[in-house]
């Protein structure tokens, strides 16, 4: 066992071939699907001043308590980025796109969390941002997005839940009869949920200690507080979704864990694996976010789906599994000469990949590199196929055997098997 300071610290791992490979896959996946509906990339930066991710709640566990803060050698506050919603948001009100701006984005997240399966410290996710309509439809892109999304990767266990929050208005009101129904019994309420409640009752329907759940089953539904326009722009919300015939759940209790969110929200979770960590996705409106970072008032709507999780889906559905090959051609050289060098890079500058052995091994021992490496075919360069001017081509994959070709045919003869 490796000294614990070279180690990856809790919460973080190596990510290494062949699920490197897979996840640079997911990502590709992910950029054409947004790409074919008009979304752009944007790569903020990992860091942003503290006060950026502010935004998301001085109630919520992410800013409270999960925060990797610092101040850096200019004195400045700066946090790494706890996800990259906020950091669009910033970046809009600082370029002014013109409107609708649509924005995908992919890469790293860190959070502070009790690690544990499928919750790390640092996390991939995929998302998208759209700023400027208000319209219902917008939602349902978003929503459909990334339900074609997890249609792609094949992965058919995928539930969606969606819910409203109304506008700032209704959330606040709720907030305060949510309030009223816990305090109404405070000495039912565990006393982690006592002291959830005074900073954020919306996080108290998220309780799963046992002797909340009578109180919490009897609480106020939200959907009963919305107004008449947030009841409206959240059936049109259903009208769509139906019309684009991906189902979902209507769930009333689901509160997300970051403040900015109104009108919509939802939430992709998987049924493949367990409960405590089967949230592969989330995403809602923000409508107040861009004016309260001193953007112009931009309505917003937009999801994050956790790279990390959706490919533990992955795998306890057998979707999109990990390809096993790294190379198509195999060099073996024997010779002591330059023949793998120079025939390596020729194959590589004519699009064809290709890896070989080193230290002068033996045949064997090449051969055995070939069989490793995955490849489909090895070029043989042996002392007689030196003299003469040839080289072999064995099959690798197959049984059509060896052949032998001229040396100057070697990249238009796998040019043309590799087809
Ligand atoms: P979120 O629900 O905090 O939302 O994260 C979205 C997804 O990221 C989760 O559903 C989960 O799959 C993954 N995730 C979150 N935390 C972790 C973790 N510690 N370890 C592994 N995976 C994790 C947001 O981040 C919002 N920015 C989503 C959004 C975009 N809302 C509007 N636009």
């Amino acid at each position: 066992m490796a000294d614990p300071i070279y180690r990856a610290p809790k919460g973080t791992h190596d990510v290494l071939w062949p699920e490197s490979a897979r996840r640079r896959a997911l990502v590709a996946v992910f950029a054409d699907i947004v790409e074919a509906a008009g979304y752009t990339e944007v790569v903020p930066p990992m860091f942003e001043h503290v006060e950026v991710f502010r935004r998301l709640g001085d109630a919520t566990d992410v800013v409270r308590k999960e925060m990797y803060e610092f101040e850096d050698r200019g004195g400045r506050h700066i946090a790494l980025r706890p996800e990259q919603t906020a950091s669009i948001v910033r970046s809009f009100g600082e370029h002014r796109p013109t409107l609708p701006w649509k924005a995908w984005y992919a890469g790293p997240n860190f959070r502070y969390e009790r690690a544990q399966k499928g919750r790390f410290r640092q996390f991939d996710q995929v998302g998208i941002e759209a700023l400027g309509p208000e319209d219902p439809h917008l939602d349902a892109e978003a929503i459909a997005t990334a339900w074609r999304f997890y249609e792609s990767l094949g992965l058919q266990q995928v539930t969606l839940l969606i819910n409203s929050l109304g506008g700032p208005e209704d959330r606040a009101n709720y907030i305060a009869a949510l309030h009223g129904h816990f305090a109404s019994d405070l000495g039912s309420l565990s006393e982690e949920s006592r002291s959830t409640l005074a900073t954020n009752p919306l996080r108290v329907l998220d309780s799963n200690r046992p002797e909340d759940a009578d109180l919490i089953a009897a609480a106020p539904d939200m959907l009963d507080h919305l107004s008449a326009d947030a009841a409206a722009h959240f059936d049109q919300v259903q009208a769509a979704l139906t019309g684009l015939e991906i189902p979902f759940t209507i769930q009333p209790r689901l509160v997300r864990g970051l403040d900015y969110y109104v009108r919509t929200t939802f939430e992709f979770t998987s049924g493949a694996f367990d409960a405590a960590q089967n949230a592969i996705g989330g995403g809602g409106r923000y409508d107040g976010l861009a004016e309260a970072m001193g953007a112009p008032a931009t309505p917003g709507v937009g999801f994050a789906l956790g790279v990390d999780r959706t490919l533990m889906a992955c795998d306890a559905e057998g979707a999109f599994e990990a390809t096993s090959s790294t190379v198509d051609v195999f060099v073996v050289d024997t010779t002591g000469g330059e023949a793998a060098l120079l025939i390596t890079d020729e194959l590589r500058r004519a699009g064809i990949s290709a890896d070989r052995a080193w230290d002068g091994r033996s045949m064997k021992s090449q051969m055995r590199a070939a069989d490793r490496s995955g490849a489909a075919i090895a070029v043989i360069v042996g002392d007689d196929e030196a003299e003469s001017g040839t080289a072999s081509l064995r099959d690798l994959r197959g049984d059509a055997g060896q052949d032998t070709v001229q040396r100057s045919s070697i990249t238009e003869t796998l040019l043309a098997r590799l087809k």
